[in-house]
């Protein structure tokens, strides 16, 4: 080990505390404990007072009504995200403020300020109205990281319509699905998306999707990377011909603050994911608050946050938090390694970015290439540094806060999901000591808990469940189509809690060290994957009998997908086909659920029930008791496991 490695070591048995800056103290939008008081006491006064940051045509009636596990909140007020988002700003000096600066792979770039994002904002409602686009519709947005992306979001916001982003990443079948699930009329996509300096042929997906996908009408297509596209007559429209014609301004509709805002697909336990629904009035409180307290923002700031906008992330503290907050967005289009590792490091001293919020994964790639290209750069700019996604290991925060953060950048690790739309567990950067590797305590306002199956507390220092306790306006509402499934997932699952489905344990000083998953979902690379998922994905393949998926520790990725299958009869077992089941799983799902690893096997070490030993195969997947493992997954050796096993259990 390395000595810097060792002395990092020693840190971690040392349980160092790393206390806010003074300078950072002096100008913190939070500097006193005092609100975590307030809103424990009277939690409905603390939401209603952060709702007062938002602009309502209509006030609310009541804060809450909790129906355990239906929420309505802020019932009777009626706004506008996208008001909020634009219009409030131009009655102020912000007009001319940057809303998005975007850098686009190859280097291009633009700024859009509120008033030019304000009027793409309202031509492109325009073309939605136009089509026929009406309040409650649901529109599918299948784009990459260019600025149409967020002025879609937000047009849709306008007009009442409800926006279904679909990760670029995707592949065309996993777009058909999402479509379908919903039932979408219109598909906002491009031609293609630079990564990694090729291009993604977003059309070519979309193009097979709508295949089977009648329900769609209509395909508003963004112009992009140029490369030559299908179009087909009635019904694909390029998007720079409709805006032409746009009138310039377009009313924002009156929302009640319980009506949806968009839909995300997440992955659950189950081979379907889930279209998690968010809603207009409590989820824009939930995120405005949260991105005032957690990233300190200020008019001075600009802010990245390097999350595709196609997941949660992006959707809530690219789009919607900060720029209900008036903040300068930054909006990077491509891969962090290109042309070369220090990209990042790169745009960060071009822009001056002051704070920057990142993944574990991505963290722990850029140790892997080193601290010479951060070292490279001018990152004085930066004030405050987030991470989001997964457990960050704390050699990876002290590297974060050494060689990005230079000693001087809180850290703010903040933990969240699809379903609970806003960061509910994070320090406050002017207010809580940090400890590498935890993401400290719940926000105010958010009563979180670690306990055991029927509920209870467990004692410091334990392994338990993560619950959250109590609601919160950025709450999901319900999973489109299957409200029952709603209520057993997350609320039946430990009696009278938000069940996370993570694992954690809290330490004496209340600190929540978070330690991952606990269902069959696989965190790779921060993005969220179900075995099940995978699994369907694999037995839809012709020479595939059966198959399992668990996941194995991996340096960067934080987990690898690693399947092990059975294959029919009279099917050689051979590493072109491993390959091929591979490609398969990337044209279902897309290329972020590429398994690592196919094992083939004579059969699935189950129980006597007939589960599958998952515990097992993990043991064979990270190599442990077996030693060396081949592309073959030798039967003899499954065989031996899990006799070995049994006289364990027996
Ligand atoms: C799962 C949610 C909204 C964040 C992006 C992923 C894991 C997220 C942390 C963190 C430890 C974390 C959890 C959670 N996770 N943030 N700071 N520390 N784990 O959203 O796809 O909905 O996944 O990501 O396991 O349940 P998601």
């Amino acid at each position: 080990m390395s000595p810097e490695g060792k002395a990092l070591e020693a840190l971690l048995h040392e349980n160092r505390v790393f206390n806010p800056p003074q300078a950072f103290v002096e100008q913190a939008n939070i500097k006193s404990s005092e609100v975590y008081g307030f809103a424990s006491k009277d939690p409905e006064a603390y939401w209603a007072q952060a709702a007062g940051r938002l602009h309502w045509f209509r006030r609310w009636d009541r804060v809450l009504e909790w129906d355990y596990p239906k929420a309505r909140w802020f019932d009777g007020g009626l706004l506008n995200v996208s008001y909020n988002c634009l219009d409030r700003h131009l009655d102020s000096w912000r007009r001319n403020k940057a809303a998005l600066i975007w850098e686009g792979e190859p280097g291009d770039s633009c700024v859009l300020t509120y008033r030019d994002l304000y009027r793409e904002v309202n031509k492109f409602a325009a073309v939605l109205r136009h089509l026929g686009v009406k309040r409650g519709d649901r529109v599918t947005l299948y784009l990459p990281m260019i600025p149409e992306l967020p002025i879609a979001m937000l047009a849709c916001a306008r007009i009442g319509a409800v926006h279904n982003v679909v990760f670029g990443g995707f592949s065309a079948e996993a777009l058909r699905d999402r479509m379908n699930d919903i039932g979408t009329k219109i598909l906002i996509t491009a031609d293609g998306g630079y990564r990694k300096g090729n291009i993604v042929p977003l059309k070519e997906n979309a193009d097979l999707a709508l295949e089977q996908a009648p329900g769609v009408e209509k395909v508003i297509v963004a112009k992009r990377t140029g490369q030559k596209i299908n179009f087909r007559q009635g019904r694909d429209l390029w998007w720079h011909e409709l805006m032409a014609l746009a009138p310039p301004y377009s009313p924002p509709e009156e929302m009640e603050a319980e009506d949806p805002l968009f839909i995300l697909h997440t992955s659950g336990t189950t081979g379907k994911p889930k279209g998690v629904v968010h809603t207009t009035g409590g989820y824009l409180v939930g995120t405005a608050t949260t991105a005032h307290m957690v990233f300190d923002l200020k008019d001075e700031d600009v802010y990245w946050c390097t999350a595709d906008i196609g997941w949660i992330t992006g959707h809530s503290y690219v789009v919607y938090g900060p720029l209900a907050n008036g903040a300068t967005v930054l909006i990077y289009e491509g891969s962090p390694e290109y042309p070369r590792p220090d990209r990042f490091w790169q745009i960060i001293a071009k822009y001056g970015v002051t704070i920057f919020y990142t993944a574990p994964t991505a963290i722990r790639s850029f140790m892997r290439s080193g601290p010479a290209h951060p070292a490279r750069h001018d990152l004085s700019s930066l004030r405050l540094l987030g991470t989001v996604g997964e457990p960050i290991n704390p050699e990876a925060w002290v590297w974060y806060y050494n060689h990005i953060g230079r000693q001087r950048c809180p850290i703010v690790d903040t933990w969240w999901q699809t379903e609970t739309g806003m960061i509910l567990i994070s320090p406050l950067p002017g207010l809580t000591p940090l400890k590498p590797g935890s993401a400290t305590r719940p926000l105010p306002g958010i009563v979180a808990d670690v306990v055991d199956d029927y509920g209870r507390p467990v004692p410091p220092g334990k392994g338990g469940y993560l619950v959250i306790k109590q609601p919160w306006p950025a709450m999901m509402r319900t999973i489109y189509g299957d409200p029952e499934r709603y209520s057993r997932q997350y609320w039946q699952r430990i009696p009278g809690c938000y069940f996370t489905g993570d694992g954690a344990r809290k330490d004496a000083d209340g600190y929540i060290w978070v330690l991952g998953r606990v269902d069959d979902v696989i965190n790779v690379s921060g993005h969220r994957i179900g075995t099940m998922e995978v699994e369907s994905a694999l037995v839809d393949h012709q020479a595939v009998a059966e198959a399992a998926v668990i996941s194995r520790s991996h340096a960067i990725k934080g987990e690898a997908i690693v399947a092990f299958v059975t294959i029919k009869d009279g099917i050689e077992p051979t590493p072109e086909l491993a390959n091929e089941l591979k490609a398969h799983v990337v044209k279902k799902i897309g290329a972020l659920a590429r398994p690592e690893e196919v094992f083939f096997t004579a059969e699935l070490p189950k129980t006597r029930s007939g589960k599958i030993m998952r515990r097992l195969l993990r043991d064979i997947a990270e190599g442990r008791a077996l030693g060396d493992v081949t592309t073959l997954a030798d039967p003899a050796a499954v065989n031996k496991l899990r006799q070995a096993y049994a006289a364990e259990e027996g």
